[in-house]
């Protein structure tokens, strides 16, 4: 890729070179329009693509519990011979209904073995020289067998470990592995050998260095590329996935919270959403349940978001109804999360948090009371959680529903009436083609500035590919920038903004585009994820006013422009996008009275073609640079390559 060496060049006002006046960009630093809402910029986690099990969740194992509908699935069995050995998969029932299932093997013979190998989301991710804790809860109901643990690279064993001398009565096992070598394809072999009984369950396999260093926790690179972008919320669990396809299926937060391996696995909604991209093996085993969710957004220095289902599953799927006369355990959800979050160690709620080890609050300020909801039976809904929720909490902020689409019939349906219930935020959602994000950098001049606040809570420019799918290429990133300075001048409107869906795999994926991709190995960040990085990380404080001729820059000339002040290191940021083929310049003029510029950190975001794209095998074929520049004089010229976002913080 070409990248732009010089661009910007520092000229006196006066210093013509050009056979056209250049023309003039002004930034009123004196005129404050907004606050910044430290929520402006924000990350929406749902999981889809396999983003929790597979992905953040940095559990290596498969089915680690046979919980699965195919008990075996991501397992296979090796049997030394069926007159020596013998399987049997125990159910418990009523007995254990969060985990029934438990693995019985049997070897009558003192040569013969039973192994089990598990193939990982995907393959295992094993690292050479790193660490991996391995553990499993059993016990030798006869004998004293021994059980061999390996994990392997296809075939070869890069470690290994024996366990013996087991107990009669159920207990947790542990052994540390040392990687000898690095594979993307790894699997976990356990092997029992010699005659006994052995029962197991819960079989596990943990990097041990996950985000934190926390055992069991959370896979560390996929974190850090969300802590790198600063996000000031990050809202959890989704999406489609909080409905459900029916009410069944739905989200619910207290089977997700306590001893991880007492959380009741269910089918994952998008193992069957699309018949093209069926993913038989897509399960959520709530390994990363709403305690981790509150914890990953606390680490992170995001205000957390919540959404929870009302009472209404997916309306694309079944639209089942909770009869309004049924619906209090579903808001007594919602009261309960609120105590979960904030209350003292005292409250039921808040002694179990305390318990799984942050006796301090959460700070819970807001939630959601359903996703893609639409309909009169979303308001009838929304009504009783919103009274009921405001009178026992006034001070939470409740998102609501808008309906999937920020147009059309449900659209116009619910805004008018959301709007005179004096709802705090309205959710918009849109997936849309390029085209549609570049000419709508107006959508919030328009909108009631004493009306509910916006949250665009899951936006991405769609552009299909002769392939048929949906790609993350720079076409779509410099659309979003390109509407992204719109939010951003809306910022009295906008409180809120979330690119979805946040993550995907790129073997196991049902959903693009996404901001960033991953396999059981590597990681990288799309254009689009440098688009919302650069946003995020130069918020600002307060919406300043950046004019061509005294109107906002909103395509005109194929530019789009927004600028920020901010308190804390005095700086103005401007914030430009060129979505053009070719070079645009402007002089850009400080009308400030009071402040003299200093000097300007560049940032630069740009790619030749619209059709360019990151990927594992090229990673950084586009990312930022950013250089310091001087920036002495009042008045500047800033040339803009073709298709290019640059954040220019000026000192
Ligand atoms: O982001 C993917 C899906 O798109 C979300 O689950 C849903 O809210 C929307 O339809």
């Amino acid at each position: 890729m070409r990248r732009t060496l010089i661009f910007l060049y520092l000229l006196s006002a006066s210093f013509t070179v050009f056979a056209q006046p250049v023309p003039t960009l002004t930034i009123n630093r004196e005129r404050i329009i907004a606050p910044i809402q430290p929520t402006m910029w924000g990350v929406f986690f749902e999981d889809i693509n396999f983003a929790a099990d597979g992905g953040l969740y940095a559990e290596l194992v498969k089915n680690r519990s046979f919980e699965f509908a195919d008990p075996y699935m991501g397992w296979d069995l090796d049997l030394h011979s069926y007159k020596t050995t013998e399987f049997q998969l125990i159910n418990r029932g009523t007995a254990a209904p969060s985990n029934p299932r438990f693995l019985r093997l049997k070897i009558t013979d003192d040569s013969s073995y039973i192994s089990l190998t598990n193939e990982g989301f995907r393959g295992m991710g094993f690292r050479k020289g790193e660490e991996y804790d391995f553990s499993v809860m059993m016990l030798a109901r006869e004998g004293s067998p021994v059980i061999r643990v390996e994990l392997l690279d296809s075939t070869t064993v890069i470690a290994s470990a024996t366990i013996n001398g087991l107990d009669a009565a159920w207990k947790k096992y542990s052994v540390r592995l040392k990687a000898g070598e690095t594979t993307g394809r790894g699997k976990l072999k356990l092997t029992v050998l010699g005659k006994g009984v052995v029962e197991m369950d819960v079989i596990s396999c943990f990097p041990v260095n996950t985000w934190k260093g926390r055992p069991g926790g959370l896979r560390a690179d996929l974190v850090q590329w969300l802590a790198d972008m600063k996000p000031g919320f990050v809202r959890f669990p989704g999406g489609c996935i909080v409905e459900g396809r029916d009410l069944a299926n739905r989200y619910q937060w207290k089977k997700t919270v306590g001893d991880p391996n007492e959380r009741q696995l269910i089918i994952n909604r998008w193992n069957t959403e699309f018949q093209h991209k069926l993913t038989p093996d897509y399960f959520q085993s709530y390994g990363l349940g709403f305690y981790e969710y509150f914890l990953l957004a606390e680490d992170i220095g995001a205000a957390p978001l919540p959404i929870l289902n009302c009472g209404m599953a997916c309306q694309f799927n079944t639209s089942e109804l909770v009869p309004l006369d049924q619906l209090d355990p579903y808001i007594q959800d919602a009261l309960d999360l609120i105590e979960f979050a904030n209350g003292s160690a005292d409250t039921k709620w808040g002694k179990l948090r305390a318990a799984m080890g942050h006796p301090q609050p959460f700070n819970l300020t807001m939630m959601g009371v359903g996703n893609e909801q639409w309909g009169p039976q979303y308001v009838e809904r929304y009504k009783i959680f919103s009274k009921a929720i405001h009178e026992k909490y006034p001070a939470i902020k409740l998102v609501s529903s808008v309906g999937p689409f920020a147009g059309g019939d449900l659209f116009n349906y619910l805004n008018p009436i959301m709007r005179e219930l004096k709802a705090d935020l309205l959710d918009e959602h849109y997936y849309m083609p390029p085209e549609f994000f570049l000419r709508n950098a107006t959508r919030y001049d328009k909108y009631d500035r004493n009306g509910p606040k916006i949250f665009a809570g899951e936006y991405a420019a769609h552009v299909r590919n002769t392939d048929g799918t949906n790609r993350n290429n720079w076409q779509s990133a410099l659309s979003e920038a390109a509407f992204m300075t719109g939010l951003e001048r809306n910022a009295d409107v906008v409180h809120m903004s979330s690119y979805a869906p946040l993550f995907a795999h790129v073997d196991a994926w049902q959903w693009a585009p996404d901001l960033i991709w991953f396999n059981s190995l590597n990681s990288y960040g799309t254009p689009n994820y440098y688009v919302q990085k650069m946003f995020a990380t130069n918020k600002g404080t307060h919406l300043i006013s950046v004019t061509e001729n005294g109107q906002p820059l909103t395509g005109q000339d194929s530019l789009y422009a927004s600028a920020v002040w901010d308190e804390a290191t005095g700086e103005t940021i401007l914030k430009l996008v060129n979505a053009s083929a070719t070079e645009r310049q402007r002089v850009i003029n400080s009308s400030s009275r009071t402040v003299k510029w200093k000097s300007a950190q560049l940032q630069t975001l740009q790619a030749d073609s619209l059709a360019e794209i990151n990927s594992l095998a090229n990673p950084r074929a586009i990312e930022p640079s950013t250089r310091v520049i001087d920036w002495k004089k009042e008045k500047a010229t800033i040339r803009i390559p073709g298709r290019t976002v640059v954040v220019l913080r000026i000192k």
